[in-house]
């Protein structure tokens, strides 16, 4: 009876492995995962962690979870509402993007730059003393903050503005809220010479002036949006518009897992580096994977290009995205995927704040990286599977929770990233000492001082 169960679980897991060309190997990994599995054994050791970093490498085990698919469907979630203006931009987009993907010089070239332009890998850092602060969990920090031009929204802007080039377009447009994506793009635009125009909203420009100067210095053209509540949504409706005047010569860089397929795909590849990172720095660190792994969520870029690497594992790793709950979830917020319901916006089928008639609602949080009332389509599919739980921080919690990371790693992070700092910081205390937990430093808090200095009367 024993051989029995393990000879099938041996089946079932070599089942993912067929088409392998390195099945003999990986064949003799699951032998040993199966026997583990059977006898109750696959604790969260560093046994079974490692047999996940080994196996992980390998294209073909890869997750069950696979999505999205064909027409961009993350169950019933993304897809492709668009007028029909749109239908040959996008269908262009996700033909070249499949081209790039299967060619070696494309990687090449975007590793290297990712190398030696933006910095990767980004350190993953044990934040020791705020860890023996609170007295629980070891905190690791990935430090996107230090990648070039302050933000993980670089790693993303590099890969569409290679995929410009190869379709030979000159005028790149893009759309903005906290000036980071905007910053991002004007500086890949720059580097290759491209005419790049970014859309921000009025209230956006008016928090985030530093980074509106930083755009125009490096060359791009900042266009207000005065229509609406005057943040991302807007200007995301702006840059839309536009690609659809100008679909010859333009291509539209989006800045997160937002919009009408293939961009919420598209996206996510190019910020899947952070996870993959991730995971072979915590083993290499620790011995062993995380056992919980945090993002804050705004469209969800720079939660999901962490989390995408670590949806493979069983048992899972606790992976938690942190919305901006604003003044708290019975005032203004920006918590879509906590309190939003299933429509259309930006071309993809989402969760989004709108009210009894449809209408979209605004959102409201501290940080304009956030202030979004819908959220990428990927995003709704792992909380609708259990494979992500949701939750959010107010803006009075991640002030504190910012505050209190300057103030024992000497780290001033965005106050997008605060969110997910606050999560960390009231999760740790109720776990042990040994345990693990990730926080994505998203971004840098310069962009934000003004603010700051504001609300903590500095
Ligand atoms: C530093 C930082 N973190 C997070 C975000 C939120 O975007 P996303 O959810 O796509 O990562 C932004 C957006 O501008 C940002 O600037």
């Amino acid at each position: 009876m024993f051989l029995l169960i393990i000879l099938n679980a041996i089946l079932l897991r070599y089942s993912i492995v067929m088409a392998s060309d390195k099945s003999l190997n990986i064949f003799f990994l699951l032998v040993y995962d199966a026997c583990f599995s059977v006898k109750g054994l696959r604790q969260k050791s560093h046994n079974h962690n490692f047999l996940n970093y080994l196996t992980s490498s390998h294209p073909m085990v890869a997750t069950l979870y696979s999505a999205p698919d064909k027409a961009g469907h993350f169950g019933s979630f993304g897809g492709k509402f668009i007028p029909e203006t749109l239908v040959k931009n996008a269908a262009d987009l996700e033909l070249e993007y499949i081209k790039a993907k299967n060619d070696p010089l494309f990687h090449s070239e975007l590793n290297l730059l990712l190398r030696d332009y933006v910095g990767r890998p980004t350190p993953l850092y044990h934040a020791g003393r705020l860890s023996s602060n609170l007295g629980g969990a070891q905190i690791y920090l990935k430090r996107e903050d230090l990648c070039h031009t302050g933000a993980h929204k670089i790693n993303n802007a590099l890969g569409q503005v290679l995929l410009a080039r190869r379709m030979g377009k000159k005028r790149v447009i893009a759309e903005t809220g906290a000036g980071q994506h905007g910053v991002a793009t004007a500086t890949v635009c720059a580097l290759f010479d491209l005419n790049c125009i970014v859309y921000m909203g009025e209230e956006d420009i008016r928090r985030q002036a530093p980074n509106v100067a930083r755009m125009k210095l490096l060359g791009a053209e900042v266009r207000a949006v005065s229509s609406g509540s005057k943040t991302l949504k807007d200007a995301t409706s702006e840059a839309i518009r536009d690609w659809m005047n100008n679909p010859e010569e333009t291509f539209y860089i989006i800045g997160s897992v937002v919009g009408m397929h293939p961009y919420p795909m598209i996206v996510r590849d190019f910020q899947a580096v952070i996870g993959q990172e991730t995971r072979s720095q915590i083993i290499a660190q620790a011995g062993r994977l995380p056992d919980v792994i945090t993002a804050c969520v705004g469209g969800g870029s720079n939660a999901v290009g962490m989390f995408y690497e670590f949806l493979k594992d069983a048992p899972p790793i606790e992976l938690v995205g942190v919305e901006a709950a604003g003044e708290g979830l019975q005032g203004r917020h920006a918590a879509s995927l906590t309190l939003g319901k299933t429509g259309v916006l930006h071309g993809a089928m989402t969760k989004l704040l709108q009210n009894e008639d449809g209408q979209v609602e605004e959102a409201h949080s501290i940080s304009a990286g956030l202030d979004y009332p819908g959220v990428g389509p990927e995003h709704c599919y792992l909380q609708e599977l259990g494979l992500v739980t949701y939750t959010s921080t107010t803006d009075r919690e991640a002030l504190t929770a910012l505050k209190t990371l300057a103030a024992t790693e000497g780290i001033i992070c965005a106050l997008e990233s605060a969110h997910a700092i606050h999560y960390a910081i009231t999760r740790a205390p109720k776990m042990t000492k040994e345990s693990i937990i990730v926080v994505n430093l998203s971004g840098r808090g310069d962009k934000d001082m003004e603010t700051i200095i504001r609300e903590l009367s500095l």
